[in-house]
Parts: C-alpha cells; sequence; structure tokens
C-alpha cells in the first residue's frame, strides 16, 4: 500500500520512519531542500514539490502540516482521495471535510514521542478505516481508537499535551534536589532514571497501588506525599486537563 505524506517536518518523518519497512511512500512538500534533505535520509521514499494543481485521486493522504496552513493548501489539491489520516492539532473531522475531498477521514493526535516510536496516538473518525489507521500508528508506538472527536480532545490533553506536563514535574523534582544540595547534573540523572523505571511498574500497577507500596507508616515519602497534596499538585493537575480540554473545543470551534 502506498501512503501519500503531505508536509515532511517533524511529525511526518518520525511516522515515515516508523512506516517505510511496510509501506511505500511518498513525500509532497513546498521546500525542494528539505524534501531532498529527507530523501538522502532515507532513500526509497518518492518526493515531489507541491505545484498549483495536485491530483490526490485514490491517494491515501497522511495529512502533516501545520493547522494554519490547511487554507493554502487545499485550493491546490483537486479529486478525491482514498482515505485522509490527519494528525493536525485542534482542526476537527467537518473542517477536513470542508478542506480536502476524500471517501474516509480519519483524525489523529499523536505525541512529541513520535521521534523516538514512542508516541501515545488517539485516533477517531471513518470505523471503515480503524483498522487500518490503528496498524499504520501502531507504527509509531501505541495507539487508543476512540468513538468521538470529543474523546479525542480530551485525549489530546492527557497524551498530546502531556510531555509538558510531565517536564514540568521533572523539572521541579530536579529543582527540588538542587535546592536541597544535589548538583543539577546529579539530580537531572535521578530524574531520568526514575521516569524510565516508572513506565514499566505503571504497566503493571495502578498509580493508587504504586503510591501504597512505597509509602510506609510516618516515613519520608509519606512526608513528601502529604506536603504534595497540601501544595495541591494533584487539583493542578486536574485543572490542566480541564483547561487544556477547554481550549482544544475552543479551537475546534473557530
Ligand atoms: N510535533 C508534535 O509533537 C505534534 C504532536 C501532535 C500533532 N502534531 C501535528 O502535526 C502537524 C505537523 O507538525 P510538525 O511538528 O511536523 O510541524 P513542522 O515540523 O513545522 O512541519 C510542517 C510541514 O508542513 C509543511 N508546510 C507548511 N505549510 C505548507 C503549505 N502551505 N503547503 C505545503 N506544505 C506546507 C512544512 O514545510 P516547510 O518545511 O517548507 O516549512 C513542513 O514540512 C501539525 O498539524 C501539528 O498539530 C504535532
Amino acid at each position: 500500500m502506498k501512503l501519500t505524506f503531505l508536509g515532511n517536518g517533524n511529525m511526518a518523518k518520525a511516522l515515515i520512519k516508523g512506516l517505510i519497512k511496510d509501506y511505500q511512500i511518498e513525500v509532497l512538500g513546498r521546500n525542494e531542500t528539505s524534501l531532498n534533505n529527507l530523501k538522502e535520509e532515507i532513500p526509497s521514499i518518492e518526493i515531489g514539490v507541491l505545484s498549483s494543481s495536485n491530483d490526490m485521486t485514490n491517494k491515501n493522504i497522511i495529512l502533516c502540516v501545520k493547522p494554519n496552513s490547511l487554507d493554502d493548501l487545499s485550493p491546490r489539491l483537486t479529486g478525491i482521495a482514498s482515505s485522509i489520516y490527519s494528525v493536525l492539532a485542534g482542526t476537527t473531522i467537518e473542517t477536513l471535510k470542508e478542506s480536502i475531498s476524500a471517501k474516509a477521514y480519519i483524525r489523529t493526535m499523536p505525541n512529541l514521542s513520535a521521534s523516538y516510536l514512542k508516541s501515545m496516538t488517539t485516533i477517531t473518525g471513518d470505523e471503515a478505516l480503524k483498522t487500518l489507521a490503528i496498524e499504520i500508528f501502531n507504527n509509531i508506538g501505541t495507539t487508543l481508537w476512540v468513538k468521538s472527536q470529543k474523546e479525542l480532545d480530551i485525549a489530546t490533553a492527557i497524551a498530546g499535551s502531556g510531555p509538558a506536563y510531565l517536564a514540568l514535574i521533572a523539572e521541579s523534582l530536579e529543582d527540588g534536589g538542587v535546592n536541597a544540595g544535589l548538583t543539577r547534573a546529579d539530580a537531572r540523572k535521578l530524574v531520568q532514571g526514575l521516569f524510565e523505571g516508572f513506565s514499566p511498574l505503571l504497566d503493571d500497577n495502578t498509580p493508587a497501588s504504586i503510591k501504597d507500596g512505597v509509602m510506609s507508616p510516618g516515613g519520608t515519602t509519606a512526608a513528601g506525599y502529604s506536603a504534595m497534596e497540601k501544595c495541591g499538585v494533584r487539583n493542578g493537575m486536574i485543572e490542566a486537563i480541564s483547561c487544556a480540554y477547554a481550549k482544544a473545543k475552543e479551537l475546534g470551534q473557530k
């Protein structure tokens, strides 16, 4: 099966690296130099520079431009594509339908970890493409199919924005270590190891049971944990998801 990428930036590159072993890949972009650089990196792809009129008939498109580029790109696409898989944050399926003609539409939300083929990607759209969409995006990490764009917007708040929220936690743990007397380098090394080891724990345990497993009565973890609760870390996170979801809805209405 051949997949046609529109756009050749960070997200496209991550996806192509994950997909190249199983799919024929065509990449269409606007910048010949960056397309040539990509071809040098991944020689088996086909590349092409978009013109004022580009026939998309029967193509399976992975749409990888920025959301604000859609207005410029769509008038230059003709014909009816077979399918569109969009990674555009906040761009609804209704907007995609108004912009590019296709038989079926999928909307996805990967995250920054796609560049390490470890994205947590949420997917929704035409049920007919569900199996294929999951197969495509499993190549850059883990996928979750949801039934509605509302759920995709909530998932965007958790997994799309999540790397930024975890970065805040990571940075504050580092700052706490430095404040108590560790070097920045040692504090960073500890936090990196902590995050790496936490992932398998979370695969097999609920957050509550991890917490119970670490916390002994009257111990150091309990002291730190109660300080976190007093400072509102839990409510801060709940509020972060709520505000990010509200913003995703607002952007989708524009
Ligand atoms: N990066 C992430 O973590 C992430 C996560 C989730 C979703 N996304 C979504 O992924 C999409 C792409 O993000 P990205 O990080 O890959 O951005 P990016 O690195 O800036 O890449 C955007 C690509 O689109 C091309 N482009 C822009 N305007 C165009 C136009 N009018 N016609 C044709 N090509 C055009 C750019 O070409 P030039 O090289 O010429 O500029 C570039 O190749 C976005 O919609 C974003 O919402 C990204």
